[in-house]
């Protein structure tokens, strides 16, 4: 890399506003700010860091904004510049520990900014041989989860393309790039007036900013033993999946239409008997599949992971057997843990199960994640 032609970018000053449930229900709506200014390089260096910066607390360690199987971080990132004030037009790589841009390809008849994201597999099929293949995408769905709400939180619309629909320009320039492109997000002013929003249907008496919760997110294993408020589970299930307007649902859909549902394995949740639910997107009720407490059978099928016994409840992402359905739960997943951190619950992906034993105890769909939520025993903030 040719670090003379590096731009070292500002750090990171977490904004105390907007509230995550502010920004997540105006993405649902399209009602991010209206804009029409053009992208400065702050508002690009907060997209960045969202989607792959190292959290202030893990400097050394770089532990990035969104999860990775085995912290193996196979995501390579990339910036498209056109028009903008300052920036070379061309594609500039993100070094998450440098902070920094670095131009590796000039040109000047790309006509859109936004962001690549590009996936090195071996880094983390290396580890986990073919069930990486899952991984990787999953976390493709993390980094566009974050990259979406920041920019809507910034006014901006960001519309997400699969390798599939990728311009034929960008995937030529691939060669020069590491990794394959997984993801293309371009980032256009927004120039609409939205659709008509329902409430949140639950009161929310202390929450985080949507950058607060970017920069806090970490994974929990380790959970008090004490049951978890029906609020606060409303909070979680409402902001990762609800469809506030008609239709559409806190995070874009893949191709035009939603595939993934979530389930919920009950043990200790105030008001509501044990069982496994199933979370109806549309309405926002619980619906019952099953009676009893399967904590531990989900444990036992999520390899013994401990931690999944012991959460007062565990969310089941399931979907179908498309690999979109992939891309999906990582969507879902990372609204999962933004909004858990939000309120100080913990959570963490678990990707590590036998498909089958999972799919027996929720008995639909095809499982994707396993999220264990409850209070940490060690406080997020
Ligand atoms: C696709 C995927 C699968 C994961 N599977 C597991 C798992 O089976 N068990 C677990 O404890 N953590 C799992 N994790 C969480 C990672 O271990 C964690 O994100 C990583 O160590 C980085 O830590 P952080 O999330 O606190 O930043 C998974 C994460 C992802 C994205």
């Amino acid at each position: 890399m040719d670090y003379k032609r590096e731009i070292k970018l500002l750090s990171i000053e977490p904004r105390n506003k907007p509230r995550l449930s502010e920004v997540l229900v105006k993405l649902a709506c399209a009602k991010c700010k209206y804009k029409e200014k053009i992208l400065s390089l702050n508002e690009i260096t907060r997209i960045l860091f969202s989607i792959q910066g190292c959290r202030p607390s893990s400097w050394l360690s770089c532990f990035r904004t969104i999860p990775s199987a085995g912290a193996t971080y196979p995501l390579e990132i990339y910036f498209i510049s056109s028009g903008i004030e300052g920036l070379e037009e061309g594609i500039y790589s993100y070094n998450p520990k440098r902070h920094s841009l670095t131009l590796v390809y000039s040109d000047s008849s790309l006509d859109f900014s936004g962001v690549l994201v590009n996936a090195v597999y071996e880094r983390t099929t290396g580890y986990y041989g073919s069930r990486g293949y899952m991984y990787v995408r999953e976390e493709v769905g993390h980094a566009i989860q974050n990259a979406v709400v920041t920019s809507c939180s910034l006014g901006f619309k960001a519309d997400v393309y699969l390798s599939e629909s990728i311009p034929g320009k960008i995937l030529e320039l691939n060669n020069m790039l590491k990794g394959v492109s997984e993801a293309l997000i371009i980032l256009e002013p927004y120039n609409g007036e939205g659709k008509e929003l329902r409430e949140l249907p639950i009161s929310i008496k202390r929450e985080l900013s949507l950058d607060e919760a970017i920069i806090k997110r970490k994974s929990v294993r380790s959970y008090e033993r004490k049951p978890l408020s029906l609020n606060d589970l409303n909070y979680v299930t409402y902001l990762s999946i609800y469809e506030f307007c008609e239709g559409t649902r806190t995070y874009p859909e893949l191709n035009s239409r939603y595939r993934d549902n979530i389930i919920l394995v009950v043990g200790e949740v105030d008001s509501i008997d044990n069982g496994i639910y199933i979370f109806r997107s549309d309405t926002g009720e619980f619906e019952v599949l099953s009676r009893g407490d399967y904590r531990r059978e989900l444990m036992k099928a999520s390899l013994s992971q401990r931690w999944v016994g012991e959460a007062p409840v565990s969310i089941v992402i399931v979907g179908e057997g498309d690999i979109r359905s992939e891309y999906e739960a990582g969507m879902i997943g990372q609204n999962i843990y933004l909004s858990a951190t939000a309120i100080g619950l913990g959570t963490v992906a678990i990707g590590a199960f036998y498909d089958n034993m999972v799919r027996e105890i929720v008995g639909v769909g095809r499982p994707l994640y396993v999220m264990p939520l409850g209070y940490p025993r060690k406080k997020l903030f």
